[in-house]
């Protein structure tokens, strides 16, 4: 078998680049290619259809630049582009090829640290108005009560490298004391967005002491590995050049700037049109 196919990674923007980073560092043998769909972004406020029509995009351009397995690593795209891409598009598309969501995991891991059984979830307006944390914990962990919490204002402050300042606080402190208002025994807090860990700090001086904080980066990687671990067919298929090329739908001197906020190593990038 010809093993030089890549693991695509998507997201609307950056914040892919947050679980990337994690993906790399588990397992940097393999090649990857990365695009971020920048000059669309955000997603978080974009109906249904549109982020479907988007990813749908993104990934079909990811299987025409090599990649054989694509992770959505944002959480806005895998709660409502993900199902519709592997039931009905990739049969047609290539039904050897596979796409993986971000949510899985994070509810894989939730349910096993929650002691209290009441977990918060902070993402994007379309990632909660999707339900699809509410829906998937109660699939798997049926006694857990969940609570969630749109950030639309987290994505933006991120995005303009305002994440440290001082004025972040407001915002970081309403949306989390309006989260710990829904519930006082949340105990766990899933990060539902590739954005946020940027601010966790903030996150941390706001949220009780007892409150575990839980980010999507090393879930994702360690359930990537599994996957793969488990799928030997799709493995003997990668490349492990540890090759990394990045695509981005804006302009490529943007990217790089702005790219060094949440990835930690050189990056060359080329622009990349969507349709
Ligand atoms: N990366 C997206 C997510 O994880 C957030 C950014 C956006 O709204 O496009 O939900």
């Amino acid at each position: 078998m010809n093993r030089n196919r890549k693991i695509g990674i998507f997201d609307s923007g950056y914040g892919g680049l947050t679980v990337f980073e994690a993906i790399r560092r588990e397992m940097p043998q393999y090649d990857y290619v990365y695009l971020g769909d920048n000059a669309r972004a955000p997603y978080g406020t974009r109906s249904f259809d549109i982020v479907y029509e988007y990813t749908l995009q993104a990934v079909k351009k990811l299987f025409d630049l090599g990649a054989e397995l694509v992770v959505l690593a944002c959480n806005t795209a895998s709660a409502k582009a993900l199902r519709n891409i592997q039931q009905n598009d990739l049969p047609i598309i290539d039904p050897s090829k596979r796409v993986l969501g971000v949510i899985r995991p994070s509810v894989e891991a939730i349910g096993k640290y929650t002691k209290s059984r009441h977990v918060g979830v902070f993402g994007t307006q379309g990632t909660v108005d999707s339900d699809s944390y509410t829906i998937e914990i109660g699939k798997l962990w049926s006694d857990v009560k969940v609570f969630q919490q749109a950030c639309p204002m987290w994505v933006p402050l991120v995005e303009n490298g305002e994440y440290d300042s001082d004025g972040a606080d407001y915002f970081v402190k309403k949306y989390v004391d309006m989260l710990m208002w829904q519930s006082a025994d949340i105990d766990t807090i899933i990060l539902a967005c590739t954005h946020f860990p940027l601010l966790l700090p903030k996150i941390r001086k706001y949220i009780p002491e007892n409150v575990t904080l839980l980010g999507q980066g090393d879930l994702v990687a360690m359930s990537l590995k599994d996957y793969l671990k488990r799928h030997d067919d799709m493995e003997r298929r990668l490349g492990t050049g540890g090759n990394v090329e990045f695509f981005t739908t804006e302009s490529v001197g943007k990217f790089s700037m702005t790219a060094k906020l949440f990835f930690d190593g050189d990056l060359t990038v080329e622009h990349i049109t969507l349709q």
